[in-house]
């Protein structure tokens, strides 16, 4: 973790008057590899961000909506982004919507009349579809109405005991787990952590089915 702040803030500290923003899944990197991240991490990118004048924005489509065990990952350290956007969770995944998410003092930039060319001239062809907001709506009513964040610590615990039987499984390299999101790692050789073959062709139906 040390190694990758300082590695940060000197880039930030080299480029931070050509850098506009920095984007980040904040606690746990889902499509790059489950990449957890230690406590206090993205405190530090904040306090970082600001201290170079740089944008933080936090990608939560993934760990957003109770995910990693509060609404958003961002609230386990009481990080506020400038922007953040969410989607899939947004609507439970019944129907389509993403949105972003800003401050007061960006929105208000890029308000005003037509004339005065404020706008940020961009769309997608379903904004704001009434149907999948209405989805949302209704979907965000359930957290209220069966205080699904209440009971999540329950449901995370229930898993990280389940989870435990796979640390003793030979192809298992490792197991990260923030709130429901979890990585298993699969590994060909779980001492070096060698991965497996990438070329399917390499691999023989039955090579690992004892296991
Ligand atoms: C973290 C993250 N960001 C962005 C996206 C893409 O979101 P969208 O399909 O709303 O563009 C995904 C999709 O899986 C994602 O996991």
């Amino acid at each position: 973790m040390k190694a990758s702040l300082k590695e940060l803030e000197t880039l930030l500290e080299e480029k931070h008057k050509e850098v506009v923003a920095f984007v980040m899944e904040p606690l746990m990197q889902g499509a790059a590899g489950m990449i957890a991240q230690a406590a206090g991490y993205i405190s530090r990118v904040r306090e970082l961000t600001k201290k170079y004048n740089v944008l933080l924005i936090f990608d939560e489509v993934a760990t957003g909506f109770g995910r990693t065990g509060k609404m958003f990952a961002s609230d386990h350290e009481n990080v506020t982004p400038d922007l953040l956007t969410v989607a899939k969770g947004i609507s439970g995944g019944y129907l389509p919507l993403a949105a972003t998410l800003t401050t007061e003092e960006i929105y208000n930039a890029f308000l005003g009349g037509y004339e005065e060319l404020k706008t940020f001239f961009h769309g997608h062809t379903y904004t704001a579809n009434p149907l999948a907001c209405a989805a949302s709506i209704a979907s965000l009513g359930l957290f209220e109405k069966n205080h699904i964040l209440d009971e999540l610590s329950l449901k995370i615990d229930w898993m990280k005991n389940r989870l435990k039987r796979f640390h003793d499984l030979e192809i298992v390299g490792d197991v990260r787990q923030q709130g429901t999101m979890i990585g298993i790692e699969l590994v060909k050789d779980r001492r070096s952590k060698a991965s497996f073959p990438w070329e399917r062709e390499n691999w023989s139906s039955g090579d690992y089915e004892s296991t």
